[in-house]
């Protein structure tokens, strides 16, 4: 049973109340203790806790008053004229299904109680069975979610060791399958969900198509000496070669001389072109074979086709590619070449369920994109659009939310979901935005704890953010981090 803790003050509307507290209560009510208003104009009315205030008016400050004159000389002032209030952000109505919209203006002087902990008050915000870590302070108060708009794709942000890896493993990969969704989880460093998960595929035993090969040769090599919108008959030649010759599967420095021989014998051979053209042609592609070396191709040896891998995660349910052996435009390439298949499938009409799990995902979407995050972005922001129609969510960690450490604003848009955890510094403008909407304050953002997170979004019931946390398993840690290090 709830308990009373005070009555709403004048001033309140249908979606903000002021609480005055019974004297004590202010050691029980806690910023994010949730409410309900017992509205005396009509209905119940769950509500949050946000923005508390102390006020003794003997202690106002401005102007001297004998309270301030007793402080002032160490003696302790009256509190008789002492209470506190609570500022209530409103959830909703309660109803027989969930939670509605309150339009009823909440009357002064209804009385405000608190959920106790054998309460349930997340039942009020519907009756899914899906359910996304507990609210926060209460490990049995599971918070529902709505499954219909999982594909309408999840954004997870926080700085650094705020614990976006650990959501995402522990809650929302869960959370995915019990959906119905099978998962790919691309794991840029290859420890956060790597050694956790029983089917993991390596970087570089990946087939990467031919024509994203050519776009990482590009970006290693200059654009093979060619400014970006010239025509390049050197990345044609490379790309043809690269479909002509048999040059996966081998010895990597027999392979680079196949592809070398090759593509100079197409440059020699293609017809109507001035010698001196040529002979350009023929030295750009020397100057970028001397980039492209036997360790590059060493990168792209791999064997297993995206379709495999696509075909291995309907079969095992969660599939984690290990990116940590590789640099950043290998990363890319091999994701490029994952979504393509993707994108494919989608463009014929095929419905997916499937959820791709992005990792790190500034390394794919920055801010500003360049070379192959291009691509990439790119590739999101098309997976995003197409996956709404077609059972395909993208799950996107970020450090930043907007700005230089941020997530490309495009890509963002796309994610209608998102969990907010401690954020950067640098991302107080953001904060701020949320601070008017919701009465969360920047300083409550910069500091919260590890592995707890605002939820908010589509797929949350509530309207208004909700603080939630999970619980982690010390012992399964454990275990794995001494699997790592042996
Ligand atoms: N729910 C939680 N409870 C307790 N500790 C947590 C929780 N979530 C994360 N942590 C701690 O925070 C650390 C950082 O988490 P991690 O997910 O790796 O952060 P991020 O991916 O944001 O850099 C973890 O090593 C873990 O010890
Ligand atoms: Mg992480």
């Amino acid at each position: 049973m709830p308990t009373p803790i005070g009555i709403v003050c004048s001033g309140s509307s249908e979606s903000n109340a002021m609480v005055i507290l019974y004297e004590g209560m202010e050691k029980k009510v806690e910023n994010e203790s949730l409410v309900v208003i017992r509205n005396k104009n009509g209905g119940d009315v769950l509500a949050v806790c946000r923005g508390g205030k102390g006020v003794n008016e003997s202690l106002r400050t401005g102007g001297f008053t004998p309270g301030l004159a007793y402080a002032k000389s160490r003696r302790m002032p009256s509190s008789v004229k002492e209470y506190y209030v609570f500022n209530l952000e409103v959830i909703g109505e309660i109803t027989e299904n969930g939670i509605s919209q309150n339009r009823m203006i909440i009357a002064p002087t209804s009385i405000v109680e608190i959920f106790n902990d054998d309460d349930n008050p997340m039942q009020y915000l519907g009756k899914s069975d899906l359910t996304i870590g507990h609210y926060w302070g209460k490990k049995n108060w599971k918070v529902p979610v709505l499954k219909e708009y999982i594909n309408y794709h999840i954004g997870v942000f926080g700085v650094t060791g705020s614990g976006k890896s650990y959501l995402t493993r522990y809650e929302i990969i869960p959370l995915l399958r019990e959906a119905g969704y099978d998962v790919i989880v691309m794991d840029w460093k290859g420890s956060d969900y790597a050694p956790y998960f029983d089917t993991v595929i390596l970087l570089d035993q990946i087939k990467v198509d031919n024509q994203t090969v050519v776009k990482y040769f590009a970006s290693i090599t200059r654009n093979f000496g060619y400014h970006e919108r010239e025509e390049n008959p050197v990345a044609a030649a490379v790309e043809t070669a690269l479909r002509q010759v048999e040059w996966r599967g081998r010895d990597p420095a027999e392979s680079r001389q196949l592809v070398y021989q090759k593509a100079k014998s197409i440059i020699t051979t293609s017809p109507g072109v001035k010698e001196d053209t040529r002979t350009l042609q023929l030295n750009r592609l020397e100057a970028s074979f001397e980039l492209i070396t036997e360790e590059e191709f060493e990168r792209f040896l791999g064997t297993i086709e995206p379709w495999e891998i696509v075909a291995e995660t309907k079969d095992k349910g969660i599939v984690v590619i290990d990116m940590s052996k590789g640099i950043k435009e290998q990363k890319l390439a091999v994701f490029t070449s994952i979504t393509k298949y993707l994108k494919k499938l989608m463009e014929r009409k095929q419905v997916l369920n499937l959820a791709l799990v992005i990792d790190e995902g500034p390394q794919y979407a920055p801010w500003q994109p360049r070379g192959m995050e291009r691509d990439a972005t790119d590739m999101i922001i098309d997976l995003c659009a197409l996956g709404r129609s077609y059972g395909l969510s993208i799950v996107i960690l970020s450090q930043g939310m907007a700005g230089e450490i941020g997530l490309n604003a495009a890509v963002r848009r796309n994610l209608n979901t998102q969990f907010i955890g401690r954020i950067h510094p640098l991302d107080i403008e953001e904060a701020q935005k949320l601070a008017a909407s919701y009465y969360i304050t920047p300083e409550t953002l910069l500091t919260l704890p590890e592995g707890h997170f605002y939820f908010l979004g589509r797929m949350n019931p509530s309207p208004i953010p909700l603080l939630i946390s999970f619980q982690i398993d010390p012992e399964k840690e454990r275990r794995k981090n001494e699997v790592g290090l042996s």
